[in-house]
Order: C-alpha cells, then sequence, then structure tokens
C-alpha cells in the first residue's frame, strides 16, 4: 500500500470521477442530439466543448492527480472528448445534409413557368417609316424640325398666303379650337394644325437661312374614321431655303427620297401643275410605281394591282416657295430661294406595305404592328 498523497484534493477530483465523466459525455451527446438546427449545435458545441465546457474544465484538473490516477482520468477524459467530438461532426454532417436538402426545395426554379408575362409590343409602322424617311434627309444634311400640334391660325393659314376665305379655312376640314382677335402670330384663333406647313413658318422664323429642315408630325382634319380617311394622320414636311435653288433641286431631291424608300433602279419622280398658296409654281409629285416600274402601261399581258397599270402612283405636293411666304418669315426672296414638299405617311404606308383599311393603323393592336418587324 502506498502512503497517502499529501497533495491529494478530494474536492477537486470529484470532476474527474468515472461518472461524473460519462455523465458529461452524455450530456453532451444528447445536447448534439437535440440541436434542431446548426444554430443550436454551434450553441451545444460552444457548452460541450468550448474552453469552459464541463469536459474541458475537469481536462485541467488532471494535472494534479498522483501519476497512475492522472493516467487512468487522462485516458477517460480524453476518450469522452474524443466521443464528443465525434458526435458533433456526426450530427454536424446530418444537420448540413438537411439544410441543403430544404434549401434545394424551398429555392427550387420552376423552369416550366412562362418565362415573360408581359408581351412584348412592337413599334408603330408610322414610327419607324417616319424616321426612316427622316434619316435620309438626315444624312443630307437636312436637321429635323418640330411644332405644336395646336397651332396658331396665323402659322397653319395665313403666313402661308391662305387667305380668309380660302376653303381649307372653312368648318370642314379644321378642328377650331378658339376664336382669334387678328390675323397675326399672337392674337389669331386656334386650331388643330390641318397639316404639317406651319413647321415651315417656324423653322424660318427660328433659323437663319440657309434653312433645311424635315418636319414629320401629327396633323387633323374633321373627318370621319373609315377605310382610306381618319381625322388624325401624319405627315412629312420638307423646306429648303438658300441662295439659288431652283426646281432641278426639287426635283433630284424627290428622286434621291424615292429611291432611297424603296430601292434599285429606275426609282424616279414626275411633277404635274398644281395649285398651293405656299408654293409658286406648285405641283403634284407622282414617283413611278415600285412595283411594275412603269411596264405594266399599255400592256396587258403585265397588268400591276398596285399602280392600277398607271404606272405612277401620286405621293403629294410641292413646289417653289412663294415669295410671300418668305417675306412674311422676315427672309428676303429677292436673295433667298427655297423649295418644299408635303404628303402623308399613312398613305405611304398604304401602298408601301400593301395596308388596305386605314382603321388598323390607329386600332393599336400588336397583331397588326409585330409583322412589321424591329427595323430601327
Ligand atoms: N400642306 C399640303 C397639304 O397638306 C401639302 C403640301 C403641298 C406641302 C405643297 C408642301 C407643298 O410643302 O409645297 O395638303
Amino acid at each position: 500500500m502506498s502512503a497517502p498523497n499529501k497533495s491529494y484534493d478530494p474536492v477537486e477530483v470529484e470532476a474527474l470521477k468515472p461518472e461524473e465523466i460519462e455523465r458529461m459525455r452524455d450530456e453532451a451527446l444528447a445536447a448534439f442530439a437535440a440541436a434542431a438546427d446548426l444554430d443550436q449545435l454551434q450553441e451545444a458545441k460552444t457548452a460541450h466543448t468550448g474552453g469552459t465546457s464541463p469536459l474541458a474544465l475537469a481536462n485541467r484538473e488532471i494535472g494534479a492527480l498522483p501519476p497512475q490516477a492522472k493516467a487512468d482520468a487522462g485516458k477517460r477524459v480524453g476518450m469522452a472528448r474524443g466521443a464528443v467530438n465525434k458526435a458533433l461532426a456526426a450530427r454536424q454532417s446530418e444537420l448540413e445534409a438537411e439544410r441543403d436538402a430544404r434549401v434545394l426545395v424551398e429555392e427550387a426554379v420552376d423552369v416550366s413557368l412562362p418565362h415573360d408575362r408581359v408581351p412584348a409590343g412592337a413599334r408603330h409602322p408610322l414610327t419607324t417609316l417616319s424616321e426612316r424617311i427622316e434619316d435620309i434627309f438626315v444624312a443630307m444634311g437636312y436637321a429635323v424640325a418640330e411644332g405644336p400640334e395646336v397651332e396658331a391660325e396665323w402659322f397653319n393659314f395665313d403666313a402661308l398666303n391662305i387667305g380668309p376665305d380660302h376653303p381649307a379655312r372653312g368648318e370642314q376640314d379644321t378642328f377650331f379650337v378658339q376664336g382669334g382677335k387678328a390675323a397675326d402670330a399672337e392674337d389669331s384663333g386656334v386650331v388643330l394644325r390641318t397639316h404639317t406647313s406651319p413647321v415651315q413658318i417656324r423653322s424660318l422664323i427660328d433659323r437663319e437661312p440657309p434653312v433645311y429642315v424635315i418636319c414629320p408630325g401629327r396633323v387633323y382634319r374633321t373627318d370621319e374614321l373609315d377605310a382610306t380617311h381618319t381625322p388624325v394622320f401624319h405627315q412629312v414636311e420638307l423646306l429648303a431655303v438658300d441662295e439659288g435653288l431652283t426646281m432641278a433641286d426639287l426635283k433630284g431631291t424627290l428622286d434621291h427620297m424615292v429611291q432611297e424608300l424603296f430601292g434599285g433602279e429606275g426609282m424616279k419622280t414626275r411633277l404635274r401643275p398644281n395649285f398651293f398658296p405656299f408654293t409658286e409654281p406648285s405641283a403634284e409629285m407622282d414617283m413611278v410605281c415600285y412595283v411594275c416600274r412603269g411596264e405594266s402601261v399599255g400592256n396587258p399581258d403585265r397588268p400591276c394591282r398596285t399602280c392600277s397599270s398607271e404606272g405612277w402612283i401620286e405621293l403629294g405636293g410641292c413646289g417653289m416657295v412663294n415669295p410671300k411666304v418668305l417675306t412674311a418669315c422676315g427672309v428676303d426672296p429677292e436673295k433667298y430661294s427655297g423649295f418644299a414638299f408635303g404628303f402623308g405617311i399613312e398613305r405611304m404606308l398604304m401602298f408601301r406595305h400593301n395596308v388596305e383599311d386605314m382603321r388598323d393603323m390607329v386600332e393599336g393592336d400588336v397583331r397588326f404592328t409585330r409583322p412589321f418587324g424591329m427595323e430601327i
């Protein structure tokens, strides 16, 4: 029998008794098993394996034991800690697997759902065509000009040499908005513009010559909506004012436009005498039929539905700017001359794309607009 160990402290060693170590181990295992998720497991881990956990504290007591007791206790505590760490690792991977499985379910993406609930719209062919025409002229150095749709009568009529008795000023064609007091820019009545020609006036007043502008826009006339009429439609106006411009420049410009718009050889225009108050001389402009290129004329074997075998399609009006218009805008007609034209975009869209009913253009149905594609 060995002599009693003087440094042996029974109180200190209580924690190292085999039942105590087992209890600590079992409590740790129970805590890990009870952890329902990774957060709870983290708490249990700190409580049972951290620096102040019962097993860690017990481990510190080992040093105080006599050699044989030290070895036994060390082995017991070591085994208990080993079991605890193993259980912790096992529970950890169990809970991680559970979490991963749950995340897969919760965050699953149903790739069979319809991908786009808001159907894409389509650009309106009137916008596309109008921008296309703008581009042709911008490429030649023209500027795009705009004016108000609710316009002073002076700009819409008087300055364009459309006197008070001109039929276009009658109730028939014009939406009148407000009466006027005088025939000048400030006090004249107000109308919804009946054409884009007032933008000629605004451009000449706002800019110094030379002026080269292309003016697309919406215009209004008191027509009923039917297959060939609409009270709201679009025009493109062109105005060039410079020194020495002649009708030959107008003709060359028109030919260039139809070649760009309809492409290919043989596209050209012709002018027929006409009257507009704001141009002198004035002409009606036709372009050669872009389908038969004039070859259906007098050729019964090759009839053309597009131009009714006439060889020409009417486009709009044009002419040399009336000196009275230049004077009304403060431009010296002795020094400057100009040419202008205007035509309807709906009409051009109708024959360019075989649209048969104008109502299709105003109804806003994407089934109409979509087939025109996304030409930008
Ligand atoms: N403004 C005219 C209309 O709406 C079209 C027109 C004719 C415009 C001759 C012009 C032009 O610029 O020179 O019927």
